[in-house]
């Protein structure tokens, strides 16, 4: 005969897909430890009540940790009719101890036990996916530093534009990251603020220490209404927002990289640990580590947006459709560890062609350096912009390079140029002639890596 956890006003069984339909089992088990955890602590917060003994206290906490070791050991049999980790645990706790179990639920209720259980579960997640987040951070840094000699052309429209450092570029991204970096850091108290102690809706009617129960379970402070407690998921929301912040910067890095790694740009080669080949083209190496990053970019906002959609129009408090969480945050937070270690393993085992980089500078990409001489003589910078405009005209007519004008085909343009124009061109020069913060010369390169190592130290 089953017996549900729920079953006192009931009579009839409950329908076999319905069954399915509305377990959770399957899929929260993987927060059995985090249950029992947090099980523990409520007894011991009931014990200080005096709504249950001393005595009752430890039969609960020892027949806790027998059920948290046959988790651990592979060895819990799931019964059917457990619905979720929640009445499983519970079911097996009365196998162990008897009718004693039953007190352990007293003012409980799934509702502030699930945002509880997760929000533990989470926030130990959250402190490994920002180490692989700082991590790639680091890889970056480290390369910017390594390699903060070499040149690159620069994009907008992805049309060549200006010389920049290929540390710059690689610095661009890590901006991104810290930001995702402060993002998640900054969200994390907010996961790990207690639910517990405030029952299905209304609050808790034992007296229990809600502040002393936060300590215990290692939270930072406790959810200040209670029909706000079983009511957010917002701790979700985020965590997801994060994630679908952080992956559009990995998919934009990656796209950017699998353009430098294509046969026309040849400026990035990506090791073989990281690619894979084709099975019909015997010469193909092909980017599948980057396509993945940016592929699962999609899948992640996806499921961001399916659980905005899942919360919006719930009334207040606890809703069932709220369960439907789990498993988009379970993939949101697996799919991240995965995407953010291959993105620094890529990041550190690709090797770069610097000639390719300077072969895919040209003269025209220093028509702005030009404008930039004749500003430096006080002709303002609109009529640079023509003058130098006129010069890749007819440089264009001419079929030479921007670079091979001479002294004779410039003057006509604007008498201010001199012999030392030829000084220009140069798209070293290019890049050390952007020497503000942020710019892309070597001391303002190397100052944004500093800057970074500083922050990965100090925060
Ligand atoms: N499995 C449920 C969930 O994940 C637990 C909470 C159930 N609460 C309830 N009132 N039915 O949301």
């Amino acid at each position: 005969e089953k017996k549900k956890l729920w079953g006192g006003r009931f009579s009839e069984d409950i329908d076999p897909l319905m069954e399915k339909f509305n377990e959770s089992l399957s899929f929260d088990r993987r927060m059995a430890q985090e249950d029992i955890r947090g099980s523990k602590g409520y007894a011991k917060a009931l014990a200080k009540t005096g709504i249950i003994t001393d005595d009752e206290r430890d039969q609960l906490v020892e027949g806790l940790g027998k059920v948290a070791e046959e988790w651990a050991a592979d060895a819990f049999v799931v019964k059917s009719g457990d619905e979720d980790i929640h009445t499983a645990n519970e079911r097996r706790l009365g196998e162990l101890i008897g009718p004693v179990a039953g007190k352990l639920h007293t003012g409980r209720s799934r509702n502030d036990q699930v945002a509880t259980d997760t929000r533990m579960w989470l926030r130990d997640q959250l402190v490994l996916l920002r180490g692989h987040l700082r991590q790639l951070i680091a890889v970056a840094v480290e390369r910017a530093e390594r390699e903060v000699d070499v040149v690159m052309p620069g994009f907008t429209h992805l049309q060549s534009a200006q010389t920049v450092r290929w540390s710059h570029w690689l610095l661009s991204h890590a901006a991104a990251w810290q930001r995702d970096d402060m993002r998640i850091a900054d969200l994390m108290p907010r996961v790990n603020t207690l639910p517990l102690g405030s029952g299905a809706l209304a609050g808790n009617p034992f007296g229990v220490d809600r502040q002393a129960l936060a300590a215990d379970l290692a939270f930072e402070r406790v959810c200040p209404n209670s029909m706000d407690a079983v009511s957010d998921r917002d701790y979700v929301a985020e965590t997801m927002f994060w994630a679908s912040a952080t992956m559009i910067h990995l998919s934009r890095w990656s796209e950017d990289l699998i353009i430098y790694s294509s046969g026309q740009f040849g400026m990035v080669k990506l090791s073989d640990a990281y690619s894979t080949g084709s099975s019909l083209m015997p010469q193909k190496k092909n980017p599948d580590a980057l396509e993945l990053l940016r592929g699962k970019s999609g899948r992640i906002l996806g499921t961001l947006t399916g659980f905005l959609a899942v919360m919006k129009g719930t009334p207040t408090t606890y809703n069932k459709d709220f369960q439907e969480a789990w498993e988009g945050l379970f993939d949101t937070v697996d799919t991240m560890s995965d995407c953010l270690q291959i993105a620094a393993g890529c990041l550190a085992t690709l090797s770069i062609d610097p000639e390719a980089m300077r072969r895919g500078l040209s003269a025209d990409m220093l028509a702005t350096d030009l404008a930039e001489y004749l500003v430096r003589r006080g002709v303002p910078f609109r009529e640079t912009h023509h003058i130098s405009g006129a010069a890749v005209k007819l440089a264009e007519d001419k079929k030479c390079a921007l670079s091979d004008l001479t002294l004779e085909d410039l003057l006509p343009l604007c008498d201010k140029f001199e012999a030392d124009v030829v000084d220009i061109w140069s798209y070293d020069k290019s890049a050390e002639s952007r020497d503000t913060e942020g710019g892309s010369s070597r001391r303002s390169v190397l100052e944004q890596c500093a800057k970074l190592r500083r922050y990965l130290e100090e925060t």
